[in-house]
């Protein structure tokens, strides 16, 4: 009895040290079983890491949506109106209206980007202080930020509450850890149409006014939000685990904290993997050919450890241009994506704001961390600040209570998400929008599988 009830409690115990990895692995594999395994890894056997870019930059490499099992699961994720998501449009005449439009509403002068960067963060840290989520706090500085580059007005509070909640609710449903909740995403869209006469730049023509409410949502109200209060969440959390690195970026060397960013960005890239349905054959040699309608996944970071000594290790000096040898773009560097496909239209605002929004923050904090730090970032990065101008105490206890809720959180996140996410991967194949779609628009949409 005494011997049954000690292993009990020893295996109790000891469930945040082997727990989430096991659920981590099932979830894998239930997630491959319901989905299928339909895409081509890369790299993988057929195209090794040397090829990686090659196979990328390639023109028939440029299916976004069509033709994928996958897509049904992003549009189930990025509902309502992944249709009209720029990530998720096939190219085409309204690919590059939208594209357009994106281009333009992201072209702000540097000067004023730091500014309103700068802005952002006053309005909405407050009087934050303590204990915190990273993510969390930077939620409605991004959607405040958005806004204003949307409308070229300040947010007033509804609508960054309305903005935050959808983003909020976008990445929580992609991390598995909450479901969707619809509702919340459509008072956005209903929202954003009565606004639509306020954009600062005319909207994609030929487009319904909810289909540009849609957009704007996409690519505004989801994704700047999401990526760059995930994008900023880590480069605080790295600064946290890493004292000596805080304290020099703190020094304001722009070229430093730049080095801090992209090394941040290579650990922990904010695209796990994505995704191409190819248009074309792609010859790989004389005997091999991936065909057309192919889904290639490439994998950020796999690409981002190979080519570097010590892959794992964070090391800002990697990206010093005294230490390395030949030109920074043939590093194995690809965060904001490819030049030659589709990459990211804010490659070059994002770091900018980045850079500004950690600046402001170190100056009024300092930053502690005991909790975990992975890619995908599920608890939301648990970071202590202290305000800067605060008398010196000691932190110690306050980062043991840390790990050990982060550890315990683990062990009940893993649960949540092995439930949560088959479940969403299971329903997004039974709703399959994407397939839907393109089976009721066949007329209007020749994408990849079709043409080739
Ligand atoms: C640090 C922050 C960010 C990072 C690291 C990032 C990263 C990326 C990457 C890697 C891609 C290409 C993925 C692929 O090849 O499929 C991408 C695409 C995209 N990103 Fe970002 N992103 C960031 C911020 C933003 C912001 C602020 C916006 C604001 C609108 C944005 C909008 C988009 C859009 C619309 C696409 C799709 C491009 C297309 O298919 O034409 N991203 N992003």
């Amino acid at each position: 009895m005494l011997i049954a009830l000690l292993v009990t409690v020893v295996v109790v115990a000891s469930l945040p040290w082997w727990l989430p990895a096991r659920i981590v692995a099932l979830r894998a594999r239930v997630f491959a079983r319901i989905n299928g395994d339909e895409g081509i890894p890369v790299p993988g056997d057929l195209v090794g890491i040397d090829r990686f870019r090659e196979v990328y930059a390639q023109p028939a490499a440029g299916g976004r949506s069509k033709g994928a099992a996958l897509s049904d699961l992003f549009w189930y994720w990025l509902a309502p109106g992944p249709e009209m998501h720029q990530e998720h449009l096939e190219a085409g005449e309204r690919y590059d209206a939208v594209a357009r439009v994106t281009r333009g509403l992201l072209a702000v002068p540097r000067a004023e980007a730091e500014e309103l960067t700068r802005r952002c963060v006053a309005r909405t840290l407050g009087d934050a202080r303590g204990l915190v989520r990273l993510r969390d706090l930077m939620m409605p500085l991004w959607a405040e930020f958005s806004y204003e580059l949307v409308f070229a007005e300040p947010c007033p509070r509804e609508a960054r509450d309305l903005i935050a909640g959808n983003a909020n609710d976008v990445v929580t449903a992609l991390k598995g850890t909450g479901l969707r909740h619809m509702e919340r995403r459509h008072r956005l869209t209903s929202y954003l149409r009565t606004r639509l006469s306020r954009v600062r730049l005319p909207l994609p023509p030929g487009l319904s006014p909810q289909e540009q409410a849609f957009y704007l949502q996409g690519a505004f109200f989801n994704t700047a939000v999401v990526q760059m209060s995930e994008a900023v969440a880590h480069l605080l959390m790295v600064l946290a685990q890493h004292p000596g690195v805080q304290d020099k970026a703190r020094t304001g060397d722009a070229r430093y904290l730049d080095q801090v960013i992209a090394e941040t960005l290579r650990l922990y890239p904010l695209f796990g993997i994505a995704h191409r349905i190819t248009t074309d054959g792609i010859p790989l040699d004389e005997h091999t050919t991936i065909p057309a309608g192919s889904v290639l996944c490439f994998n950020y970071p796999e690409f981002h450890r190979a080519g570097f000594a010590d892959p794992g290790h964070f090391d800002p000096s990697r990206f010093d241009p005294a230490r390395f040898n030949g030109p920074a773009k043939d590093l194995n560097h690809i965060p904001f994506g490819i030049a030659a496909n589709r990459p990211c239209p804010a490659w070059r605002l994002a770091p900018i704001t980045m850079r500004v929004a950690a600046a402001e923050i170190l100056r009024r904090y300092t930053l502690h961390t005991s909790a975990s730090h992975t890619r995908s970032l599920p608890n939301r990065g648990p970071c202590l600040l202290i305000p800067r101008d605060d008398p010196p105490r000691k932190v110690r206890g306050l980062l043991l209570y840390m790990r050990f809720r982060d550890r315990w959180e683990d062990v009940w996140r893993g649960v949540v998400q092995l439930v949560l996410g088959t479940y969403m991967v299971w329903d997004a194949r039974r709703q399959r929008l994407c397939e839907h779609y393109f089976e009721e628009n066949s007329y209007a949409h020749s994408g990849p599988g079709s043409g080739s």
